[in-house]
């Protein structure tokens, strides 16, 4: 069991989302490594303002972190990273899947997303929060069509039959747990590594669209903030945030 993150956890049966409900507990004081989690979700939120489909069957939750006091904030990137991470190790792990990372948050089996990160960050007087919400197909039916960059799978669909919840849930915090270790002790260059050694983004042809515009280049590395660098006409650009599709 892990020490911190879980210690209090606070389960619904549905909510409007459970980083929407985190978020207004944290606001009001509640302590650190606070779990929520629901089994459905009426408006579960995606990034780049998408919603996110959660019926009864996946696993629908958020974790409340803190930084330590001088936290270098241009890590901040490398929490949705830690957070892909330790949900492809755990998939792994507990079901023996083919998991891997892609840039920026997504967790994909045999090259279908699986798992979706929504990061959010936030100050309560002197305290630095994060919100890591975390959302994982697990046996309930998927969502089609999400986004231009990849199909969408379950780990049912992948495993073959249905699987424990609970088991994965437990996996995935103490994966967590191991990763904000890290980055609370400032280990950020092995928070780096981990993600690159199950990264499926480096080294393929990609596809990305940003805020302001599109490119398509080589993904070669992740830089310490996280940010995805992208080569291009023997020129490395920097993204810091975008989605991504996998071309080759
Ligand atoms: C994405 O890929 O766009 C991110 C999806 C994140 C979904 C999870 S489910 C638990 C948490 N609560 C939310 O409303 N969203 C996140």
């Amino acid at each position: 069991m892990p020490r911190l993150l879980g210690r209090k956890t606070i389960r619904y049966d549905s909510v409007t989302s459970t980083n929407e409900v985190l978020k207004a507990l944290a606001l009001e004081g509640i302590e650190t490594g606070t779990l929520v989690t629901a089994k459905v979700q009426t408006h579960g939120r995606g990034r780049l303002e998408r919603r996110w489909e959660s019926p009864e069957g996946g696993l629908w939750m958020s974790v409340l972190f803190e930084m330590p006091p001088g936290f270098d904030s241009s890590r901040y990137g490398l929490l949705p990273l830690m957070a892909g991470a330790s949900v492809a190790t755990a998939i792994l792990m507990e079901h023996g899947l083919d998991a891997g990372v892609k840039w920026p948050n997504d967790v994909l089996i045999a090259g279908r997303k699986a798992c979706g990160i929504l990061g959010e960050i936030f100050t309560v007087g002197d305290r630095h929060l994060a919100i890591i919400g975390i959302g994982i197909n697990v046996n309930n039916r998927v969502q089609v069509g999400y986004d231009f960059s990849s199909g969408t799978t379950s780990i049912a669909e992948e495993f073959g039959k249905s699987v424990k919840t609970e088991v994965l849930e437990n996996t995935v915090l103490e994966e967590l747990e191991f990763r904000h270790d890290l980055l609370v002790s400032g280990e950020y260059d092995k928070i780096l590594e981990d993600w690159r050694e199950l990264s499926v983004t480096l080294g393929r042809k990609v596809h990305i669209v940003m805020p302001g515009g599109e490119m398509t280049g080589i993904a070669r590395d992740i830089d310490p903030t996280g940010a995805l660098l992208v080569e291009m006409d023997d020129v490395i650009h920097k993204v810091n945030a975008g989605d991504c599709r996998h071309l080759e």
